[in-house]
């Protein structure tokens, strides 16, 4: 199975589409891809984002879209029917574990100190989200684990912008940077998707 990282084929950034409509999470999809986005996050936290995931599937076929917010079996059962191409998770227990090594597409598990970091890695995870980044150490906590975890690569998500991305991106154990910062809400409620695109290109360039 390929990993995240593979997946995410250098692109640095992880951009949250958290959607309260359909038609609003395909139109963020839209404006991300249009930024040359190849991979996407929906997080499962608003009523209609099982349905905005498989219609942005549907509408960007070339996107790859993973799942976020999966705390139990029974929501990473509705991503994977969903469609979701991966699986974030913003925590994790020996239970949600036992089912992500199952669940047949790649999975970035979210820790938060070094007991997280082993667990995980006992599972057979080497590639882990660090959640929330800017309150359990930040770049200083992922430095720290470097020589201890080696053989170990995140994405810190929780509290990153524009302006501290690049704080976490320098560092050799860091494969990319997930958040909403991308995506404010005011640009939803003006529906301005260029502002999404241009945050984009920003962020990764
Ligand atoms: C997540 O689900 O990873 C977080 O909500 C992202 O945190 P942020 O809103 O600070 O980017």
């Amino acid at each position: 199975m390929k990993s995240i990282s593979s997946l995410m084929a250098q692109q640095p950034l992880l951009p949250i589409i958290q959607a309260n409509n359909v038609e609003q999470g395909v139109n963020i999809a839209k404006a991300m891809f249009a930024a040359g986005l190849t991979v996407v996050e929906v997080v499962l936290r608003t009523p209609e984002s099982l349905q905005a995931l498989t219609a942005i599937k549907r509408a960007l076929p070339e996107l790859i879209v993973g799942a976020g917010t999966v705390t139990d079996e029974d929501i990473l059962k509705q991503a994977i029917e969903a469609g979701a191409d991966f699986i974030v998770t913003p925590a994790i227990s020996n239970k949600l574990l036992g089912y992500l090594v199952d669940c047949g597409v790649p999975v970035l598990p979210g820790v938060s100190n070094t007991t997280d970091i082993l667990l995980a890695r006992e599972f057979g995870f080497t590639e882990m989200k660090l959640f929330p980044a800017s309150l359990s150490g930040g770049a200083p906590f992922l430095k720290a684990v470097s020589s201890i975890f080696q053989d170990v690569t995140f994405c810190p998500t929780g509290g990153i912008t524009q302006a501290n991305k690049q704080d976490y991106l320098s560092l050799p154990n860091v494969f990319a940077v997930g958040g909403t910062w991308v995506c404010q809400p005011e640009w939803l409620n003006t529906e301005n998707w260029q502002a999404i695109t241009n945050s984009c290109l920003s962020a990764i360039n």
